[in-house]
């Protein structure tokens, strides 16, 4: 059993396809089962790696279960690689205001010019267990662009704005071949 330690239903659903055999629970699960509210961590960490494995790390020591944590985010040239570490918290107003944040800063940009992509870092730790003080992570990228407006009603976060090289939106995608080009995937 692994916990994932996130709240992000869409994450969760991508990680359950990809690690098929192995019960996956989130932190609200996690917390039920040892009865306590596990508290989220402070995402402060400058990088991906940073906060991933501060994330699996807490959740591994309250639990006592191995966990594995994602941070993930979106890097768009225009925006000098932002918003990244802080793409969750981009406009302060959910899903929605990120990309209505993220259309208005990138008006008037040429699409030649909207290249972006998105970069996960997964960190998996077991602080009682054979790992102890060792975190490993693993790293995924997956390039593409910004589009001017969204297409597509699958997936989550920016997903129906970021067009891969494919020609297709990863909001076009079923979870299952999302999985297989995804930085997450990867
Ligand atoms: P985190 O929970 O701090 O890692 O936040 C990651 C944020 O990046 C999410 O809330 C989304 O806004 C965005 N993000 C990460 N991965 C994806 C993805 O696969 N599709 C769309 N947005 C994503």
């Amino acid at each position: 059993m692994l916990v994932f330690a996130t709240r992000n239903e869409g994450k969760l659903v991508e990680l359950r396809e990809l690690l098929t055999g192995i019960e996956v629970i989130d932190v609200s699960e996690a917390g039920r089962r040892i009865d306590h509210v596990i508290p989220d961590t402070v995402e402060d960490a400058e990088t991906f790696a940073g906060n991933a494995i501060k994330k699996a790390r807490e959740v591994s020591a309250v639990t006592g279960w191995p966990a594995l944590a994602d941070d993930s985010g979106l890097e768009v040239d225009a925006l000098g690689g932002g918003p990244g570490v802080y793409s969750a918290r981009y406009s302060g107003q959910g899903t929605e205001g990120n990309k209505a944040k993220l259309l208005a800063a990138l008006e008037g940009v040429e699409a030649s010019q909207r290249t972006a992509r998105f970069r996960c870092v997964l960190a998996l730790a077991d602080v009682h267990g054979p790992l102890g003080a060792e975190t490993i992570t693993a790293d995924g990228t997956c390039e593409g662009s910004i589009l001017e407006a969204p297409r597509g009603t699958g997936g989550f976060g920016y997903d129906p704005l970021f067009l891969l090289l494919s020609g297709e939106t990863m909001a076009e995608m079923d979870h299952a071949t999302k999985n297989t080009v995804s930085h997450r995937g990867l």
